[in-house]
């Protein structure tokens, strides 16, 4: 039986990704973006192979997760194949849609070892690892990975080691490891690989929002966003996309061109939502702690955010969220059904 995007590629829609993110793409994240936008998937930030077999806890704290992030893909790493096999065994009993394994991350410290990255030169491990996964689990393996490691001349040959051993879909973000966050982006090198191997490509790196993606994915199959979606998770939404016809019909007056702007009550009901979902995936403290850097984000392109900033960044529980959010909403209540970009943002 085909699984579910692979159904939607045959159909012609071009899968969005939320990217995985170490730090940030965490269940409350996720449930952000997807209730925001449902016709997302997203990959959860990685996690080391080798903790979730040894660690008694981390499975549960990591994988359990709300249903509204379902289909959900979990990203792990590492460098034995023994025991990515041994982390699948495990990672099936959550209700995961599908294991992506990180051939991406270009840390030093790791790349020595082999890890990450560091798989893009060593083909037989990574070869390896997907086939020890295909082993172990019924659940497609897909990998994120990137032009190369110092340069791009390897990329198909390694597409091609990856294909060999049953991955399911590949991700390639356009830079190679040395380049870091440099350089100009060019997807070129992907487009080429996609005439090379049959499984579905998609693209990744400085993709805006949903209409950028488009224009960027041509003939690949999808493509995945991450630092756009910091402090707006209404970039996936579009009125060009077919599920937001509802939304359009209803709210129309919020799309500009095809692109979606919220009103400063959505941008604060969301930072609640937020905060709610961190506090409640987390404990409270922790889950206050962590919320401070998303609440002066959501708001960072107001002016007057610097009046709140201190007050936001010192919340300590939920109860001190509601209050600066309802301080906000009393101070700019005319401004609270406007879209943010009519607001004249000096008020
Ligand atoms: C803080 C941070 C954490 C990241 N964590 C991961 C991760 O856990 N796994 C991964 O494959 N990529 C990770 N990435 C890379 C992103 O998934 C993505 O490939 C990269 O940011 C480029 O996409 P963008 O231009 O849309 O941000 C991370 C990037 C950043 C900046």
């Amino acid at each position: 039986m085909k699984d579910f995007w692979q159904k939607l590629i045959e159909e012609q829609w071009k899968l969005c990704f939320l990217a995985p993110m170490d730090w940030y793409g965490d269940s409350a994240y996720r449930q952000v973006m997807k209730k925001v936008a449902p016709h997302i998937m997203c990959v959860t930030e990685f996690y080391s192979a080798d903790w979730l077999v040894y660690s008694k806890t981390l499975a549960d704290s990591v994988l359990q997760h709300d249903k509204i992030e379902e289909p959900l893909i979990v990203q792990i790493f590492w460098k034995e194949p023994e025991n990515f096999a041994k982390a699948a065994k495990i990672i099936e009993r959550y209700n995961i849609a599908w294991i992506d394994v990180n051939m991406w991350c270009p840390a030093k410290k790791v790349v020595k070892s082999w890890h990450w990255s560091g798989l893009m030169i060593n083909e037989e491990t990574a070869y390896r690892v997907v086939e020890e996964l295909n082993k172990a689990t019924k659940l497609p393996i897909s990998v994120k990975t990137r032009l190369g490691f110092d340069w791009d001349d390897n990329l198909i040959r390694f597409a091609k080691w990856l294909e060999n051993a049953w991955a399911s879909l590949l991700t390639v973000h356009w830079r190679t490891a040395k380049q870091a966050y440099t350089w100009f982006a060019n997807f070129e090198p992907i487009y080429e690989l996609k005439k090379h191997i049959k499984i579905p490509l998609i693209c990744n790196g400085d993709v805006k929002n949903y209409e950028d993606g488009m224009n960027k994915v041509k003939g690949l199959d999808g493509f995945m966003i991450w630092r756009a979606t910091f402090w707006n998770p209404w970039v996936f939404l579009s009125d060009t996309h077919p599920s937001t016809t509802l939304l359009k019909e209803m709210e129309k007056w919020k799309f500009i061109d095809w692109q979606y702007f919220p009103t400063l009550w959505e941008i604060l009901d969301i930072m609640y939502f937020h905060a709610q979902k961190l506090s409640q995936t987390k404990w409270e403290r922790k889950g206050s702690l962590e919320i401070r850097k998303h609440l002066v984000c959501y708001l960072k392109n107001f002016p007057w955010v610097k009046v709140f900033r201190k007050k936001l960044v010192s919340v300590e529980n939920l109860v001190d969220v509601e209050n600066v959010i309802n301080e906000i909403r009393n101070e700019y209540k005319d401004y609270l059904w406007v879209i943010t970009t009519k607001i004249d943002i000096d008020i």
